[in-house]
């Protein structure tokens, strides 16, 4: 049984990592969310629990596993229902999936059922220009819009001449959800 939403002191938020590079700083956004009063738990795409972030680290910050794969039938589920999704880094893969209601890992299924849910779901891309380009991408994203899913601002991740990347702007999915 899923714990219901509200039944918590604090509201819950849904923080879904997808596998780019950015990743390896999602603990920059759990500890403002947690400074935000969320209570957050964490589900990673296989491929991103796999090595583009420290699990055990967000496992320690967050309190409880980092969800990628799918409990067995028996076995209760770990989180509350959430009272928000972020899903930072978006990928152009799950992103792409998440459109045409492609649900055959945890994090894709979290994301295609959030909308049902009618809670506030926000997205932070991290697509380079090139794939970003696909037609496929943009009506997906055109799609995600019209289901209600609020986007902050396209985000490259190119190297700059200096060598280094833009600020990924975290905070900016907090914002997006913000419940007051
Ligand atoms: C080091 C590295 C960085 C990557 N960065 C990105 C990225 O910024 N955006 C993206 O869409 N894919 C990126 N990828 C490719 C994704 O990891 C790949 O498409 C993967 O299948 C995405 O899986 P997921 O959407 O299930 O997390 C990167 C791959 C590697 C190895």
């Amino acid at each position: 049984m899923t714990e219901p939403a509200g039944q918590h002191e604090k509201p819950f938020l849904y923080v879904v990592v997808c596998a780019a590079g950015v990743a390896a700083d999602v603990g920059r956004l759990i500890t403002s969310a947690q400074e935000r009063n969320w209570e957050v738990g964490v589900i990673a795409t296989p491929v991103a629990a796999n090595g583009f972030f420290d699990v055990a680290a967000v496992e320690a910050r967050t309190g409880r596993p980092v969800r990628s794969a799918w409990r067995t039938p028996g076995e209760p589920r770990p989180f509350p229902a959430p009272d928000a999704v972020v899903v930072a880094p978006a990928t152009f893969n799950t992103l792409n999936k998440w459109a045409a209601g492609i649900a055959d890992t945890l994090a894709l299924a979290t994301l295609c059922e959030a909308a049902g849910l009618g809670v506030p779901i926000a997205a932070l891309p991290c697509v380079a220009d090139a794939l970003a380009a696909h037609p496929a991408h943009r009506e997906g994203l055109a799609r995600l819009r019209g289901m209600g899913v609020r986007f902050g601002d396209p985000y490259a991740g190119e190297t700059e001449p200096g060598g280094g990347r833009p600020e990924f702007g975290w905070e900016r999915a907090l914002d997006l959800v913000r419940r007051d």
